[in-house]
């Protein structure tokens, strides 16, 4: 090599200091958000959503970080947020990256999950799919997998993809006979690029998803009904729910249940921001039937935590004695334009709240919302990423881990554990009859 090719080498090596990445390292990483996880087999699987990061070249990625590829964690070892593993499996270009979308998880085999809606996190709009698709990511059983859009003919009825808005910001879940259901959402120009079918008075604009979408892993079979379980009567005809909760639990009645927790309505016919919607509370709760899709309320006692509460994350634990504890974290109240950091647990079947430790301000300044919890372990919860009042987040990766019998809230995963109580006072409530 002559001395103009060494010094060009030189020259190449010293501009390209570090190039963008979906795991940045710890000394890049500012914050991840917006995206959804889930849990198959040994691994974690997190997709979508978007990694701030310092930026080698700002002028040339314009702050657009939106995540090419899916991660993978290990939960067979023991890790710690700041040295933990972060596999990336690349997507193929057809299958961008979107945020705030809907995940329903299929266990079966080495575990598979479906991806539907959620807007786009690349800025330009030719990103946007021109017709509504659906996502599947098959899991290889060794932290791999492969991406594949599923194809319209194998969907039924025929036809219905096209009719459907694959809006973003829906309250989701999956039965364990892998029904998965979105309720209420939000579709946008960055959700879906038909304009037409977003207009209101000849006025292109957000618009608000009514009633419930269900998806049927086996037979790949859609259902939308247009009432919502969540809203009653007259409210049902004009509202949608946007940036619930909700929460499968099995084993309560024959079919089990889906809880829907927080959120707002927002008006169909008029473009509103969720500042200007109608809250919903946390006393009286919604919970339907997945088969029957009957819907029922129940009163909670205890402290009822605050709303408007919109993109929190919550997780479920067996409790022993047939009781189930559902726990919920952060969130945000865009009408006040704040976070939170409390976090609460749900105990069925007393519909009774209960305190748990704020997120400590050290890990979650002013609050944390827009962020993704599962369970990991035997008895941990993994909260990923968020938005806080706060430059950058001050937990490594935007890992924060839960448990409440080891000292709250920490950065180490623990594989082996033993199994999950409730808190005392949970326990105290039913001691107490
Ligand atoms: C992902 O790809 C898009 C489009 O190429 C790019 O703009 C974005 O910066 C990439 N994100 C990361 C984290 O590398
Ligand atoms: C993923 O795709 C590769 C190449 O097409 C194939 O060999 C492999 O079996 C696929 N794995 C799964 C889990 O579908
Ligand atoms: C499931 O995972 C195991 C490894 O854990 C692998 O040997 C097997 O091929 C996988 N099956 C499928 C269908 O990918
Ligand atoms: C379900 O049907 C209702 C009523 O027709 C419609 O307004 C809503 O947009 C549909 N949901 C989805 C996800 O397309
Ligand atoms: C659309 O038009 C109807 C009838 O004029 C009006 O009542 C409604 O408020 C309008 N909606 C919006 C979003 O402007
Ligand atoms: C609870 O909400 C439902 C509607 O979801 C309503 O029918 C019921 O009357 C409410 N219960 C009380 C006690 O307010």
């Amino acid at each position: 090599m002559n001395l103009a090719g060494v010094a060009g080498l030189f020259l190449v090596k010293a501009a390209v200091v570090w190039a963008l990445s979906d795991v940045p390292t710890n000394e890049n990483f500012i914050a991840r958000a917006q995206v959804t996880a889930t849990v198959l087999g040994n691994f974690v699987y997190i997709d979508g959503g978007r990694v701030w990061q310092i930026d080698p070249d700002p002028v040339l990625n314009g702050f657009i970080f939106a995540m090419n590829s899916t991660i993978s964690i290990d939960l067979t070892k023991t890790w710690t947020s700041r040295s933990v593993a972060l596999r990336t499996i690349p997507k193929p270009p057809e299958i961008a990256s979107r945020c705030k979308g809907h995940v329903w998880t299929d266990t079966g085999s080495n575990g598979s999950f479906y991806s539907w809606g959620g807007y786009w996190g690349v800025a330009a709009r030719e990103r946007v799919d021109e017709t509504p698709r659906l996502y599947k990511f098959t899991a290889d059983g060794n932290g791999g997998g492969n991406w594949s859009i599923v194809p319209s003919e194998e969907i039924s009825p025929f036809g219905v993809l096209d009719t459907l808005h694959p809006a973003e910001a829906g309250a989701f879940a999956t039965t364990s006979d892998g029904v998965g259901f979105v309720i209420g959402g939000k579709a946008t120009p960055w959700t879906e690029k038909s304009r037409q079918r977003l207009e209101i008075n000849g006025t292109r604009a957000h618009q608000m998803v009514p009633g419930m979408l269900s998806f049927d892993i086996k037979t790949k079979t859609f259902h939308n009904t247009s009432s919502s379980p969540a809203l009653s009567g007259e409210t049902n005809e004009h509202n949608a729910i946007i940036s619930a909760v909700a929460h499968y639990v099995p084993g309560y009645g024959k079919n089990g249940v889906i809880v829907l927790l927080g959120g707002v309505a927002s008006p169909v016919d008029k473009d509103v921001d969720a500042k200007f919607s109608e809250p919903i509370g946390f006393r009286n709760l919604t919970f339907f039937d997945p088969v029957t899709k009957e819907s029922f309320w129940q009163m909670t006692s205890g402290e009822e935590p605050e709303s408007p509460r919109t993109f929190f994350c919550a997780v479920g634990f067996d409790a022993g004695d047939g009781r189930y504890d559902i726990l919920f974290f952060g969130g945000q109240n865009e009408e006040r334009d704040l976070y939170y950091a409390d976090a609460w647990v749900l105990s069925l079947p007393g519909f009774v709240w209960t305190r748990l430790e704020n997120i400590p301000d050290e890990w979650a300044p002013g609050g944390r919302g827009m962020h993704s919890c599962v369970r990991v372990g035997k008895r941990q919860v993994l909260i990923i990423g968020g938005l806080f009042k706060s430059d950058r987040d001050p937990v490594p990766q935007g890992l924060l881990l839960f448990d409440h019998m080891s000292g709250g809230y920490g950065l180490r995963y623990e594989p082996n554990d033993e199994p999950y109580q409730s808190p005392s006072n949970v326990k105290a409530f039913y001691e107490k009859g």
